[in-house]
């Protein structure tokens, strides 16, 4: 084997060591939030072994014992050496800040649940749908709302209100909110967003559209609870809102939160969004930050565990009932292609420097 060839292959069985060893802290570190571990030590005052760290987390030693040899190898949480008895342990808060519930936009831990759950979820329906080219039906997917919530929640509840709305329309949509709107969230899953929207901007009027009625319930019950009278929530199809006549025009602001790229009919949903608004409307449609071309996505920072997310959840209940299947990496020029094709002659992208996940198109009838 020449020498260029049998560094090649060093480097790739590296590689696949590294992955290997990743995977498995993806796993470790998912367990880790799951159980409150990193909340659990990050109150601790000082560096502890495996009973102080199980004691704090309530929970059995020898299994927490095992998570921190995990943690330990992996460079999650730092091990002290004791000169006599078990090592001591330390969350470092550098990866606190990353790990624990109340990182709020930057807490990327929540994002380690995903993979584990969508594979314990839709790994075989989606193995099986390689052969056939079969969608897999939302009803495979019975806790991922849930989930989506607590990602939302994590980001809207500082990033919404605070961020995103102010750079919408040069700042110019508050003052609009602040004297009273109609706001339609389309694809609103369990209505975080709307609800956080609704309490921020009292005189304006919100309803939340999905098709999922137990998100729909949910969201329902959570705005009762607030006692919420500018916020109703509808079960409805994105693809049949043009068919209804009561919607014409009746909303000033349409918002689209990562709810495109699901859609099996998303042409005919961005139509819908186009029949909902009034003529000086306008509507904000957030969605993954990509490119539509692989070879475009090569230095995406997570192009991988998108593409991933995507082939165990958004392709495949794309593709339900012959639908388009986009994919959450359909990216920027699908995205202009088909807000054109329905009608949207004003696009324009603007730049979110506190959601490097996504991106902003904001569009005129
Ligand atoms: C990725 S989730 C995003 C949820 C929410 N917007 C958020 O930011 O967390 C996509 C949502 O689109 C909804 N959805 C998919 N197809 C739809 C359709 N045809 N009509 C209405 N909602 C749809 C799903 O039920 C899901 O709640």
């Amino acid at each position: 084997m020449a020498a260029e060839d049998s560094s090649k292959r060093d480097r790739f069985a590296r590689k696949m060591t590294a992955i290997l060893n990743a995977g498995a802290l993806n796993l470790g570190i998912a367990i880790g939030y799951r159980t409150g571990l990193f909340d659990a030590m990050e109150t601790l005052p000082e560096a502890g072994d495996a009973d102080a760290m199980a004691a704090a987390a309530g929970l059995n030693r020898r299994y927490v014992e095992e998570w921190l040899g995990v943690m330990a190898t992996g460079g999650i949480v730092e091990l002290i050496p004791t000169p006599a008895g078990a090592p001591h342990y330390r969350l470092p808060p550098e990866h606190a800040a990353f790990l624990c519930r109340r990182a709020d936009s930057v807490n990327l831990a929540v994002y380690t649940q995903e993979i584990p759950l969508l594979t314990r979820l839709a790994l075989e329906p989606v193995i099986a749908s390689f052969a056939s080219g079969a969608g897999v039906p939302y009803r495979c997917y019975p806790e991922f709302q849930g989930f989506m919530n607590e990602l939302a929640a994590a980001k809207h509840e500082s990033l919404l209100v605070q961020r995103f709305l102010p750079s919408v329309n040069g700042g110019r949509l508050l003052e609009r909110l602040r004297r009273g709107i109609r706001v339609c969230d389309l694809g609103r899953g369990q209505g975080v967003a709307t609800r956080l929207m609704a309490e921020a901007f009292p005189e304006s009027r919100f309803r939340g559209f999905d098709l999922d009625p137990e998100a729909i319930a949910e969201a329902a019950a959570a705005a009762h609870h607030r006692h919420l009278t500018n916020l109703s929530f509808e079960v409805r199809d994105a693809a049949h809102l043009s068919a209804d006549p009561n919607l014409k025009g009746g909303f000033d602001f349409v918002t689209a939160f990562d709810a495109i790229h699901d859609q099996s009919r998303p042409l005919e949903a961005l139509r819908g969004v186009l029949h909902l608004l009034a003529a000086d409307g306008l509507f904000s449609m957030i969605d993954i930050a990509a490119e539509s071309a692989h070879q475009d996505n090569l230095n995406h920072s997570m192009g991988p565990f998108l593409y991933t997310v995507s082939l165990l959840h958004c392709l495949p209940v794309g593709l339900n009932d012959g639908g388009a299947g986009l994919g959450m990496m359909w990216g920027r020029e699908r995205a202009l292609d088909l807000l054109a094709e329905a009608g949207f002659s004003r696009v324009e992208i603007v730049e979110m420097d506190f959601d490097p996940f996504n991106r902003h198109f904001q569009c005129r009838p």
